[in-house]
């Protein structure tokens, strides 16, 4: 999809959109969308119950005197709503609509509502942002009825009285979206396809934009002693592997950088604690932490973010197979620390935890934070409307509960404590991967990973076993199965806290 920033002009073939807050009177773009079509804007809101919510629209197809093919009148909203954020799924909502109908060229002359603090630079980027996440398709293994599956609209201009402004926002919002794209595709890629080394193939691509990029493997990891992601990968005919992002951005020799490490589990079948068949299905999305940790890191480089960043993913396959982990089994960190593994379901907080260690001691980050789709249990909490938040500081985890409000990836903090801890209390290890009880799943997990936080080292831990990947109503600005969850998050917490 091509998408460009212009003045506004009359619109030739193609449809103009144009839009209007909930108790507005038609002005600015939609009163001349109105006034071209001689009233029939006007009259078909009339005949319609369009109220300018959210989501609601009226078209007039073919207006009589116009060469625009239609006219789409998106309602807004509440004005004093109207943000970023309200502007990208306004957009979203008119492509979505617009390339089911077939067209192939819009123009976005949505306009902020008087009451909106949008200046028109901003709201023409995140139009063209919102239009942009909306194009995204996933059609690599499709050999049929292509054309029903792409993206119809090919062309989006987005009408603005401030082309260059929007022109100088706009490359750090394309980045992001780079950015997601690579994690959607890392998310919806099948598990035959994407194994822990063909993952660390993708990772090398970012060297490109300028990534440093070293992938570990299991000889490299046994040297380390990392014991307890080995032996989740170990009943896995495929090799597993460590990947070590830097992106170093910032200013001068920069200092100590931010790091974020990801759960990379290409395929979970539970191990020898076998999941059901139900249970596996869409378990190729256990790699989504290290999907997000590998999208930010493209979209921090991609947007040369004067940062210094590293992101290390631990990439492991869970089978079962006569070299598999036991339930029973007593394994070795690379923190020192034994693990008595009582069920092997119970993984990737056994991938963190090794990677967790080679992140602190390799790097001494400024803070690390782990995203991982670690329990079925966050769902039963939060649904798939919030990730799970747990943290060591206060600092961080509000600025990261901020970053999520601000980019529409809401997160819920819950807690962690010495009477959480005991959970994982082990009869003949320093601790086990499972309660043997089904209450507080989530923060049990989270309270093993602490386990493997370092001395004064700022942490927090983001559960999205909710938000990785959408079997229901899709998002509005996440048309696939892999939402991309965690990187817009991530580069947004870097702009607004960790550059210069
Ligand atoms: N990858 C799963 C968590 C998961 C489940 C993510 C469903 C998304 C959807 C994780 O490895 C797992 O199997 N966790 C177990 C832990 C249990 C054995 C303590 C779970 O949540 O049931
Ligand atoms: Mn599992
Ligand atoms: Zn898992």
């Amino acid at each position: 999809m091509q998408l460009s920033f212009g003045a506004p002009a009359t619109v030739g073939s193609g449809s103009w959109v144009v839009g209007l807050a909930e108790g507005a009177a038609l002005s600015g773009a939609a009163a001349k969308a109105d006034q071209a079509s001689g009233g029939a804007l006007k009259r078909a809101i009339s005949v319609s119950r369009f109220t300018a919510k959210r989501g609601q629209a009226v078209e007039v197809l073919a207006p009589a005197g116009l060469e625009a093919s239609r006219i789409v009148l998106l309602g807004l909203g509440k004005a004093a709503d109207f943000d970023g954020n309200a502007a990208e799924n306004a957009a979203a909502e008119a492509v979505g609509r617009l390339s089911k109908a077939g067209e192939t060229e819009v123009v976005l002359e949505i306009e902020a509502p008087k009451g909106s603090k949008l200046k028109p630079a901003a709201l023409a980027a995140h139009l063209a942002m919102g239009a942009k996440l909306k194009s995204y398709t996933f059609n690599h293994y499709r050999t049929k009825d292509l054309a029903d599956h792409e993206m119809k609209v090919a062309k989006v201009v987005v009408a603005t009285a401030d082309a260059s402004g929007a022109k100088k926002l706009w490359p750090a919002l394309d980045a992001v979206a780079g950015g997601m794209f690579l994690a959607r595709d890392l998310v919806n890629e099948p598990p035959n396809i994407l194994s822990p080394a063909e993952f660390a193939n993708r990772c090398r691509q970012l060297s490109k934009l300028g990534v440093k990029v070293e992938v570990l493997g299991e000889a490299q990891m046994k040297k380390l002693g990392m014991g307890a992601l080995l032996g989740v990968g170990q009943g896995s005919e495929r090799e597993s592997q460590l990947v070590v992002m830097q992106w170093n951005g910032a200013r001068g020799k920069g200092g100590a950088p931010v790091a974020f490490v990801g759960k990379g589990v290409c395929f979970d079948s539970g191990g020898l604690s076998l999941k059901t068949g139900a249970g596996m299905m869409g378990m190729k999305g256990d790699m989504g932490g290290a999907a997000a940790v590998t999208g930010a890191i493209r979209s921090l480089a991609a947007r040369k973010a004067k940062v210094n960043a590293v992101g290390v993913i631990g990439l492991v396959e869970n089978m079962p197979s006569g070299t598999a982990q036991r339930p029973d089994d007593v394994v070795t960190s690379m923190s020192g620390q034994t693990i008595e593994v009582l069920n092997t379901d119970a993984e990737g907080r056994l991938v963190l935890a090794d990677a967790l260690t080679y992140t602190q001691r390799t790097f001494k980050p400024r803070f690390v934070i782990d995203l991982a789709t670690l329990t079925g249990a966050i769902m039963v909490a939060l649904g798939a409307e919030n990730a799970g938040l747990f943290s060591n500081d206060d600092k961080l985890a509000r600025r990261i509960h901020e970053a999520g409000q601000a980019v529409d990836e809401p997160v819920w903090r819950l807690p962690l404590g010495p009477g959480y801890d005991k959970m994982i209390r082990s009869k003949i290890a320093d601790m086990k991967n499972i309660t043997g009880t089904t209450n507080a799943g989530s923060i049990a997990a989270a309270q093993f990973l602490q386990r493997f936080v370092e001395k004064d080292q700022a942490w927090a831990h983001l559960d999205i076993a909710g938000t990785a990947w959408q079997d229901g109503e899709q998002k509005a600005l996440a048309p696939s199965w892999g939402v991309g969850w965690g990187v817009r998050l991530l580069d947004r917490l870097v702009a607004e806290h960790y550059e210069g």
